[in-house]
């Protein structure tokens, strides 16, 4: 990573000692960072573990002077693993959403308490920037994308306001659209209100979600016995998912419940700990407030 670019902050991973005590019974070899960062989480398991080969990827090209680092999306994983003939992994580690160092670099247009340029692309190469959904997207659709990443009630009229004041350039326009169309309300509601607005335009961008799901179904036949898949998640919309997936792989039937016979000849791959789900502790809360709303889930192979 460029540690000379402005606004570099070296900031700790969530839940480091968490993820160490889950990954701390898998068997030596290579284990996947999906989700490298600031390489807080990479360089504590290298530390800590030299039972494990590290191995780690990010969508980001600001990491790609780090040169062990691969730049490619998480979905991509299994196929890099299987053209470098990798057949297979310790376990993977996925610290979903976007960087510290993401948000606090305000060029990238991830933050909506300074201002930028409407970007939020995880990867600078990819096409479609947050300007593009606000600016040439019709109404139905951006409100279908504020409601489908967010929940947010008022998607409609958001989305109505958002076509009527276009051009929007910076990520305060878009701010400052989002709090006309709401009216006066309560300080809260409203940074609740932009900060769910942000939250689904990066989750659209990025195609966040469907990189979750495309990757978790794609690595799990790669991960060894007593191997282990752990997700950091930090919003309801991906914690779904991962505990949907994990749920299917520590299942043996997943066929319809009104079913009399099984017919589905699914067979239960991987077992849940003593915790399905493990939060941060609240000192760890109130040194690094971002950790609030971070949820670790993981499985282990049979
Ligand atoms: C929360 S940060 C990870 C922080 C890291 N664990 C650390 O300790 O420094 C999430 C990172 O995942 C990357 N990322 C998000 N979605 C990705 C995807 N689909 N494929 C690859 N990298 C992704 C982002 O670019 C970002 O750098």
């Amino acid at each position: 990573m460029n540690k000379n670019r402005v606004g570099y902050l070296e900031h700790e991973g969530v839940m480091l000692t968490e993820v160490n005590s889950v990954i701390s019974t898998s068997p030596p070899g290579i284990f996947v960072d999906a989700t490298y960062g600031y390489g807080s989480h990479f360089k504590n398991i290298k530390e800590k573990y030299p039972k494990f080969n590290l191995l780690g990827f990010d969508r980001d090209i600001d990491i790609l002077n780090t040169s062990s680092i691969v730049n490619l999306n998480f979905s991509q994983i299994s196929d890099y693993l299987n053209e470098n003939k990798i057949k297979q992994i310790s376990g993977i580690l996925y610290d979903f959403g976007v960087s510290s160092h993401q948000l606090d670099n305000y060029s990238r247009g991830f933050s909506y308490s300074h201002n930028g340029p409407l970007d939020m692309r995880m990867n600078q190469n990819d096409e479609i920037k947050a300007y593009d959904v606000v600016n040439t997207f019709d109404e139905k659709l951006i409100a279908s994308i504020i409601f489908h990443n967010s929940g947010e009630k008022n998607s409609r009229r958001i989305a109505k306001d958002i076509v009527n004041s276009r051009p929007i350039e910076s990520t305060q326009d878009l701010v400052s659209v989002i709090k006309n169309s709401i009216g006066k309300q309560n300080p809260k509601y409203i940074r609740q209100t932009i900060k769910r607005c942000f939250q689904s335009f990066r989750i659209y961008v990025n195609n966040e979600l469907n990189e979750i799901q495309l990757s978790l179904n794609s690595i799990n036949k790669f991960v060894k016995s007593n191997g282990v898949i752990v997700c950091l998640t930090y919003h309801s919309l991906e914690d779904k998912i991962v505990k949907n997936i994990f749920n299917e792989l520590t299942t043996s039937c997943i066929c319809e419940i009104s079913l009399p016979v099984c017919t589905c000849k699914n067979e239960q791959q991987y077992c849940y700990g003593k915790k399905k789900k493990i939060y941060p502790s609240d000192e760890e809360i109130l040194k690094n407030p971002r950790a609030s709303s971070a949820t670790l889930r993981y499985v282990t192979k049979l």
